[in-house]
């Protein structure tokens, strides 16, 4: 047996584990990371997880490409003993492993902190052993419900010192607040919890040019400039998430850096930042949660229920068209149906990332067709706080640009658009960097022209959602659903479009049941007994303990031995005098909201049957 070096360096803290009888019943997930080329393993892991519904077959949920070399497969299997044999499968026999393998079973606890009971396998490893300690504070920022039937994201602490703990949960709820209670997350939020796992790093901040400091997770920026933030010991980070169980199911490493900088994929990596740290976050995790490419221009991959590609094929979000007859000719005339694209072109679009300077400007050259009434300039910078310290020109005609208000040096995102038509021919968009103090820190990151028809030809209307032509890095066109009503295109934007809302609440209630539990007991009325029968409900619709400007119901449906209890119909409880309340009670749970308007997989529906045998005289009391 291979003892985990990495964790030979670290120990974890666990303060709440499931208990045995919490995980009886609940799926587990495998994690297996290997080389993409010789498909030898370098990495497993395997926990209990919360329940999930329409499960692929084998429990397969796929392969993700984490580097060139590197690939995650994850499977979720009812039977821990089919994980295991999978895990064989794809690794080899036990004997023969020389990677990490985290996992809870007992018989097969890999590691090897020298105990020797179950308990062992989660206890912290005597710092005299000579590990490095890593202790972990679990925080609760917003809890909706237990674990076993929510979805969690949980901050870790990256370059944060003992000293800077407040400061951590402080920029871990704030960020929390932003994405949850009164917007992005907010119709979803009964179905979240989220936590901060503090642990104190040795020094403080992020690392900069490609060295990570003394930090747990080891979070860097390549150079100084404010961009990509990476992290030096995924496994560390790994083990971390393993060690929180179903309450890591959306991992954020929290660098210590008040300016932007991110990173999407197996981890989300954030920085606190003001402007920015909410920004990034909400936009990873819709990438992550919601399982979708990029909407913005320039991206490498569109895909999820927000990208469609062939105009030729039914466009999966019609239901959420604003101009209906638009869907409905799509209906009767198939495939062949004339579905109008609002019509928008992409001249030019860079992502220089460079900083700027005063002996030569940054320029780029590119050609309209002529054919268009409006363009839009569209860039992002850093590094700027004043409007004095940049020109930004098309043509030699200066855009007016202003940086937003309080930026300071951080990144930005600017609009400016036109009504005008760009001339058929050459066109030059130029940055000069005015102010020479800058050098160093001033920054384009990023540059784009778009051209569209007039409003009748480019619906531009916020709320209005029909086809709207992305394109590609290497220009190729795709679909989403609106112009700029989605964070995954506008980062500024708070929101989701419709049509990714409806996405992120499939893909949460295929993790989270509406019921939470159902029990039954007896109440004395005087003399007589009643028996009451209880639903614990997601507090959705009716039941939300905040209400939000979206309309939602549940409808409940109770029956007993068949028969439906229209007296009760709606109620979350149920009371039956006790000598007529033997019998099988079953409640059907749908839940109602205008944000779901196809749920073909009936995620929104859920079901519980409770046997009421003997009466209340009978119970111990
Ligand atoms: C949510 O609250 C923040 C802070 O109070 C505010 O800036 C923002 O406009 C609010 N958003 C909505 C959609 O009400
Ligand atoms: C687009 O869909 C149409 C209709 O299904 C099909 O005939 C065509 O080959 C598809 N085009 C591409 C590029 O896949
Ligand atoms: C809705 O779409 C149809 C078909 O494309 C079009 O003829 C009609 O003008 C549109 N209606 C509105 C209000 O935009
Ligand atoms: C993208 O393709 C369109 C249509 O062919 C073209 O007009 C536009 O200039 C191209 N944009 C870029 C950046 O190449
Ligand atoms: C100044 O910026 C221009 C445009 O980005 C670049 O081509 C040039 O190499 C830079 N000069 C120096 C000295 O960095
Ligand atoms: C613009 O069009 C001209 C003439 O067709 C061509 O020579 C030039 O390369 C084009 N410029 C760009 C940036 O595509």
């Amino acid at each position: 047996m291979w003892l985990l070096s990495l964790l030979a360096a670290t120990s974890l803290v666990v303060l709440a584990n499931a208990s045995q009888d919490e995980s009886k019943g609940r799926p587990h997930e495998l994690l297996i990371y290997r080389d993409q080329h010789s498909a030898e393993c370098t990495f497993a892991s395997l926990k209990t997880v919360q329940g999930y519904r329409e499960l692929a077959t084998y429990g397969n949920l796929g392969n993700e490409a984490l580097s060139d070399v590197e690939e995650r497969l994850r499977f979720v299997q009812q039977h821990r003993d089919e994980a295991w044999l999978q895990l064989l499968q794809f690794c080899g026999p036990e004997d023969s492993w020389n990677f990490p393998v985290l996992t809870d079973i007992k018989r097969s606890v890999l590691l090897d902190y020298g105990g020797t009971t179950e308990q062992d396998a989660f206890a912290v490893p005597e710092p005299a052993r000579g590990f490095f300690p890593l202790e972990f504070e679990l925080e609760p920022l917003v809890k909706s419900g237990h674990s076993s039937n929510r979805v969690d994201l949980i901050f870790f602490a990256d370059g944060y010192t003992r000293d800077e703990r407040d400061k951590f949960i402080e920029d871990a709820y704030r960020l929390a607040m932003d994405i949850s209670s009164n917007q992005t997350f907010y119709t979803v939020k009964p179905l979240l919890n989220f936590w901060a796992a503090f642990t104190p790093s040795v020094e403080s901040g992020v690392g900069t040019d490609g060295k990570p400091k003394d930090t747990p997770f080891g979070l860097y920026r390549d150079g100084t400039e404010l961009r990509g933030v990476y992290y030096a010991k995924p496994e560390i980070a790994r083990a971390a998430c393993f060690y929180f169980e179903d309450k890591c199911d959306y991992p954020v490493l929290m660098g210590n850096d008040p300016l932007y900088g991110g990173l999407g994929g197996e981890f989300t990596v954030i920085t606190p930042s003001l402007a920015n740290g909410a920004l990034v976050l909400r936009h990873e995790l819709g990438h992550s949660i919601i399982d979708v490419g990029e909407e913005y221009d320039g991206g490498p991959d569109y895909f999820g229920v927000n990208a469609h590609h062939n105009i030729s094929e039914p466009i999966p979000w019609a239901h959420w068209f604003t101009n209906a007859s638009r869907a409905r000719h799509q209906h009767e005339d198939g495939a062949d149906a004339d579905v109008r694209v609002e019509r928008s072109v992409m001249p030019m679009q860079a992502y220089p990332w460079t900083m700027l300077n005063t002996s030569e400007p940054w320029s780029i050259t590119f050609n309209s067709s002529g054919a268009y009434s409006r363009h839009l300039v569209r860039f992002s910078l850093s590094g700027l706080p004043e409007a004095e310290e940049l020109k930004v020109e098309i043509d030699g005609e200066e855009l007016g640009w202003t940086p937003r208000v309080d930026i300071g040096v951080d990144r930005w995102h600017y609009d400016i658009h036109r009504d005008a038509a760009l001339s058929a021919g050459a066109h030059e968009v130029k940055f000069t960097l005015v102010n020479g103090d800058r050098e160093g820190i001033a920054q384009l990151c990023s540059v784009e022209v778009l051209e569209f028809g007039n409003e009748a030809e480019f619906i531009s209307a916020p709320g209005y959602h029909g086809v709207f032509p992305t394109f590609s890095d290497v220009n190729e066109t795709t679909y989403r659903p609106t112009n700029e009503d989605c964070l995954m295109r506008i980062v500024t934007t708070p929101n989701f479009c419709k049509v990714c809302l409806e996405g992120l609440w499939m893909a949460l209630l295929r993790r989270v049941d509406l019921i939470d539990d159902m029990r039954a007991s007896c109440i004395r009325k005087g003399r007589e007994w009643t028996r009451r029968i209880e639903l614990d409900l997601v507090p959705l619709g009716q039941f939300r303990e905040e209400p939000v400007d979206v309309k939602e119901s549940y409808s409940i449906v109770w029956m007993k031995d068949g028969q439906m209890l229209e007296q009760f119909t709606d109620e979350k409880t149920v009371e039956i005098a006790d000598g007529d309340a033997a019998g099988v009670y079953t409640a059907h749970v749908q839940y109602l909201t205008e944000e779901v308007r196809v749920d073909k997989a009936g995620l929104t529906k859920s079901q519980r049957q409770y046997r009421v045998a003997g009466s209340c005289e009978e119970l111990p009391m």
